[in-house]
């Protein structure tokens, strides 16, 4: 593997195609690596455009400006962030050979839409997840439920993530109202939504998962400690590591993890998320990519989930080791407005063994995920209580 020096003839390219704060991670760890970095995003001073070499804002959803820029930039690597893309035109791409998409195109195809998903997973590969239909209709929604899916389910627009237009339906009352949020919500209003029956679980997980190149050049499947976390309004507030776990609750869970990452193929790390109960473990989803939930691994491993991915698609080796427990709290916006400032900074940092993440979004909204409070330490329920402590000190403030 050859990396070249950026901003010259032989420079190693990567796109990135979503410049979150997920994504200013990954350009960061590939900025250390001397690579290239091109930071794409659908608005200017996007999180990741702050760190990259170049920055461009378009419409990834349009596939004849993505290619363009493509075109134009020629990046060796495209690193999708986000699901809210043309993923035809990175199949168009990879299948003209202009670039290798990242970990592959069909994995952002099947991933971009929960029907894709989730057929492949339960269907194709048999693995458990949770019962489920689609429906186009309040009428389908209805007779999906009472066809066996039951009360309590959920209701999911097929394209949408961070929550968004999803609702639980408790008993008939409910349906009409989560039709028409999932109608609201959806990423397009493709008027398809998927209806799942309610899992019981008794903790959720992320399986950080990555398929790397080994010392001999052969694709290895490795897993790191399980990212325990809560999600509210389906957007995650609080992630820890280790999750404590049965061996059989582990083992079934990097089953699953491998034979989905298995098929979905290509290097790089991918978010599975679980539901377990007792020894019992379902599939919910995966992300081809770094996982929001897995962003305490900045303080918890010696190669986080942004260095593993930069090390994985780039080819090279990677270490999951798990340095020490750790866990991360969610720092909201709390208002809607432009140019805030977070207070009280020094007091969170007084916090012991904490660490800061703010994201420097040019625009802040009362549920926007702003910044991340980290700690780590010797135990997961002690971390936890300090990285809400230091999340609860940051306050933003209007600017002025
Ligand atoms: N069938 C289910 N049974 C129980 N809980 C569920 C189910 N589906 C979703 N949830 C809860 O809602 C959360 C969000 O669901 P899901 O991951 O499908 O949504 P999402 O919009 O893709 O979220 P994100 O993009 O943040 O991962 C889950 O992490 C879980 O806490
Ligand atoms: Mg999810």
């Amino acid at each position: 593997m050859k990396i070249g020096t950026p901003l010259s003839p032989g420079a190693t390219r990567v796109m990135l195609l979503g410049s979150g704060e997920l994504g200013k991670e990954v350009i960061i760890a590939l900025q250390r690596l001397g690579v290239e970095v091109i930071a794409v995003d659908r608005y200017a001073n996007a999180p990741g455009h702050q760190v990259a070499h170049r920055a461009h804002v378009i419409d990834m959803t349009d596939g004849a400006a993505l290619r363009a820029l493509v075109e134009f930039e020629r990046p060796q690597l495209i690193v999708p962030e986000i699901e809210a893309l043309s993923t035809a035109t990175l199949a168009d791409i990879e299948r003209d050979g202009l670039a290798t998409v990242v970990p592959v195109a069909r994995a952002t195809q099947l991933t971009m839409n929960r029907e894709g998903i989730r057929r492949l997973a339960a269907e194709e590969l048999g693995l458990p997840t949770s019962g489920y239909a689609f429906a186009e209709s309040l009428e389908q929604i209805q007779a999906a439920i009472d066809a066996g899916i039951g009360y309590p389910c959920i209701v999911k627009p097929v394209m949408s993530s961070s929550g968004k237009g999803q609702s639980l339906i408790e008993g008939p009352a409910d349906v009409a109202k989560a039709w028409d949020y999932a109608r609201s919500g959806g990423r397009v209003d493709s008027g398809r939504v998927i209806v799942e029956a309610m899992i019981n679980f008794d903790y959720e997980i992320t399986l950080l998962t990555v398929r790397a190149r080994n010392a001999e050049g052969n694709i290895e499947t490795t897993f790191c400690a399980p990212v325990g976390h809560i999600q509210k309004n389906g957007d995650y507030v609080e992630s820890w590591q280790p999750q404590a776990m049965s061996e059989t609750a582990l083992q079934k869970s990097r089953d699953i993890a491998r034979a989905v990452t298995d098929n979905l193929g290509g290097c790089g790390l991918f978010g599975v998320e679980l539901f377990i109960a007792g020894d019992e473990v379902w599939f919910s989803e995966v992300s081809p990519r770094p996982h929001d939930t897995g962003m305490v691994t900045m303080v918890t491993q010696w190669q986080n989930e942004f260095e593993l991915h930069a090390r994985a698609i780039l080819g090279l080796p990677v270490d999951t080791t798990l340095r020490n427990p750790g866990a991360s709290a969610v720092i909201y916006g709390a208002m809607d407005a432009t140019g805030i400032s977070f207070d009280a900074v020094e007091q969170a940092l007084a916090v012991p063994r904490t660490d800061l993440r703010l994201f420097g979004k040019p625009e802040a909204f009362e549920r926007r995920r702003m910044g991340v409070a980290l700690a780590y330490g010797d135990d997961v329920e002690d971390s936890r209580a300090r990285a809400r402590q230091a999340a609860g000190l940051v306050r933003p403030v209007a600017a002025g």
